[in-house]
């Protein structure tokens, strides 16, 4: 009876350690363990035994129960931890996967430096209470110079050279369209749409039949500025020209008031600034000279107002016009503003501001 029980020992570790899942294991432990099982047939036929055969199967019986007890505890651990490992293989992440999308990741864009200076200075200006308007690239010859007080013999014309649309052997066209040379043609389209009192700027490209150089461009921006009430001084000018470029410049810039010329303000004046990229001393870009043309402006002329249907006899106003990319210049020290339209992804990414 011994040797039975040894070799059901045998047979069970066998069978056993042939199985792969938790139910076979406890089917097997009943087999042997339960009311009908193996061992309980050996323990059933003691009592057959003599007194002697029971003193050493007894404890024989027991320990095999707990080796078969725990011997099968084990083995149902170890299952579960090979269906876990398994169920964790089957989730893991495929990193590689992970490492494509991040060496294939989305270049973005990012805003032209013109672009990021133009959204600036309307910040400052909407927090001053001016509105932002915007007008047509193409413009009629009336609302690029006439009503700015510049008839068609007017010396001043030839002081924008004029990329005109009309058909140069037909001079019977009454209204001739223009590229605009300057955003001011905003001035009498944005006045007559308004009642005074009131304050907008005009950002946007302007055209120019110019040889280009270190700072003259074809195609540059202006933003175009316009105050009506009633009493407006050169103080109220002043002062605002002073506060956008200490905005803008965070930091003390030297400029210079000189009286200027432009048939649509009177008193007219050239506002510059003391050149930044050689701080004065002169340079290509200020033509030697230290200072940079950057923001004519003046009263508005009366033959102006009169032209925005504005009683010039109560009210009054003043005007600007900025040169946006002699601003970028300035702000962020380029020392030619070809780069700004070279379309240099490596100029440009130097900008970019996420
Ligand atoms: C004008 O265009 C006037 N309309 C400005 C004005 C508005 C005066 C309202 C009075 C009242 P001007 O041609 O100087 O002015 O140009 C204005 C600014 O544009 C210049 O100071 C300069 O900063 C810029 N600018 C002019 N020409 C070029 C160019 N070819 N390339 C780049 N910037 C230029």
């Amino acid at each position: 009876m011994i040797d039975h029980l040894n070799r059901l020992y045998d047979t069970f570790t066998k069978e056993l350690t042939s199985l792969t899942e938790q139910a076979q294991v406890l089917k097997l432990k009943a087999d042997y363990l339960g009311k009908k099982g193996a061992i309980s047939d050996v323990l059933k036929g003691l009592s057959k035994a003599t007194q002697e055969e029971r003193k050493t199967i007894g404890p024989l019986a027991n320990d095999l129960k707990s080796r078969i007890n725990s011997d099968v505890a084990l083995a149902l651990k170890n299952l579960e931890r090979a269906a876990i490992d398994k169920q964790l293989e089957s989730e893991t992440i495929d990193k590689s996967y992970r490492d494509s999308i991040k060496s294939n990741a989305i270049i973005h864009g990012g805003l032209h430096p013109v672009s990021l200076i133009q959204q600036e200075i309307e910040d400052v200006f909407l927090s001053m209470g001016f509105e932002v308007i915007d007008g047509p690239h193409i413009d009629d010859e009336y609302h690029n110079f006439e009503a700015l007080n510049i008839p068609g013999d007017h010396p001043a014309r030839d002081m924008q050279d004029t990329f005109w649309f009309h058909q140069y052997d037909d001079d019977t066209i009454d209204n001739k369209y223009v590229l605009r040379t300057q955003t001011s043609t905003l001035q009498v389209r944005g006045m007559k749409t308004r009642k005074p009192p009131f304050k907008f700027i005009a950002p946007g490209k302007v055209f120019r039949c110019e040889r280009t150089d270190a700072s003259h461009e074809s195609v540059f921006h202006q933003l175009e500025g316009m105050m009506v009430d009633k009493d407006i001084k050169v103080s109220h000018l002043i002062y605002i020209m002073k506060t956008m470029l200490a905005e803008i410049f965070q930091q003390d810039v030297k400029i210079r008031l000189r009286p200027g010329y432009f048939p649509f303000v009177e008193p007219g004046f050239e506002l510059d600034i003391q050149c930044l990229i050689c701080k004065g001393k002169g340079c290509s870009v200020c033509k030697q000279v230290g200072w940079l043309e950057l923001l004519p402006c003046g009263m508005i002329h009366p033959n102006v107002l009169a032209a925005g249907n504005i009683d010039s006899s109560q009210y009054s106003g003043f005007a600007f016009g900025l040169g946006l990319d002699r601003l970028v210049m300035m702000r962020y020290g380029i020392d030619d503003i070809r780069h700004l339209h070279s379309g240099d992804l490596r100029f440009l990414q130097q900008f970019q501001t996420y």
